[in-house]
C-alpha cells in the first residue's frame, strides 16, 4: 500500500498531537497538584479554626432572642396568634441555637453552669406555657406566662454572670416591619 504524502503528514499529525496530549496529561496533575495540595489533618484542623471565627456568637444569637421575644409580644398583645406561635418557636430555636454555641460556662467563683439544663428548664415550664397561651389564644395566661419566662430569662443572665442583662416587658417595637395585627386590621 502506498501512503500519499498528504496522508504521511496526516498521520505524523495526528503522532504529535498524541505525544502532546499525553505530556500535557503528565503534566497538569503535578501543577494541580502544586496550586492545591491534598489536605492533611493539620490543615483540615486550621481550615474548621478559620472557619469556626466566621460563626456568630453566642451574644449575636442572644440579640435573635431579644428580637424575637419583643415581637412575640407584640404579637399577643394584638392577639395574631399565627404570628404568636412564629415567633414563640423562633425564640425557642434561637435560644437552643445560643446554647449549642456554647453550652456550658464558668461563673465568677469558677463553677461549671450548665446553661443546656437551664434552658431545658424555662422550656418546660414557663416558655412552654407561653405555647399553652398562644393555643388556647388565652391572652391573660399569655401575659402571665411571658412575664415569667422573662423571669427565667434572667435566672439564666444572672447564673452566667451577666446580671446586668435584664430583660423586660418591651414598651416598644424595635423595628415596625411586621404588622402586629391579625388579617382584619390590614392595612393600619
Ligand atoms: C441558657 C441561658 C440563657 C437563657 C435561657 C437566656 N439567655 Fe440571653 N443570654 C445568655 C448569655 C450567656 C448571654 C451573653 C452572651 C454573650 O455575651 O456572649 C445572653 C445575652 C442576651 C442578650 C444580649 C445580646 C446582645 O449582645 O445584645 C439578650 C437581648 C438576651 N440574652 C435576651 C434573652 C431573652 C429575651 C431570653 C428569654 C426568652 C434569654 N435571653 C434567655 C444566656 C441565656
Amino acid at each position: 500500500m502506498k501512503l500519499s504524502s498528504l496522508s504521511i503528514v496526516f498521520i505524523l499529525g495526528v503522532a504529535v498531537g498524541l505525544l502532546l496530549a499525553s505530556d500535557y496529561n503528565r503534566i497538569t496533575p503535578q501543577a494541580h497538584a502544586q496550586e492545591k495540595p491534598s489536605p492533611t489533618l493539620e490543615s483540615l484542623a486550621a481550615e474548621i479554626e478559620a472557619i469556626k471565627g466566621r460563626l456568630p456568637d453566642q451574644a449575636h444569637a442572644m440579640a435573635d432572642v431579644g428580637y424575637q421575644f419583643s415581637n412575640l409580644w407584640f404579637a399577643g398583645q394584638k392577639e395574631n396568634w399565627p404570628l404568636a406561635e412564629f415567633y414563640w418557636k423562633e425564640t425557642k430555636s434561637h435560644l437552643n441555637w445560643a446554647v449549642r454555641i456554647i453550652p456550658k460556662c464558668k461563673d465568677s467563683a469558677g463553677r461549671e453552669i450548665d446553661l443546656v439544663a437551664i434552658l431545658q428548664a424555662l422550656e418546660n415550664s414557663p416558655l412552654k406555657d407561653v405555647g399553652d397561651a398562644i393555643s388556647a389564644k388565652n391572652k391573660p395566661e399569655f401575659e402571665t406566662s411571658y412575664r415569667l419566662t422573662l423571669e427565667g430569662c434572667y435566672a439564666c443572665h444572672k447564673a452566667s454572670d451577666k446580671p446586668f442583662i435584664r430583660p423586660q416587658v418591651p414598651g416598644e417595637v424595635d423595628t415596625n416591619i411586621i404588622t402586629f395585627g391579625p388579617k382584619a386590621d390590614w392595612p393600619r
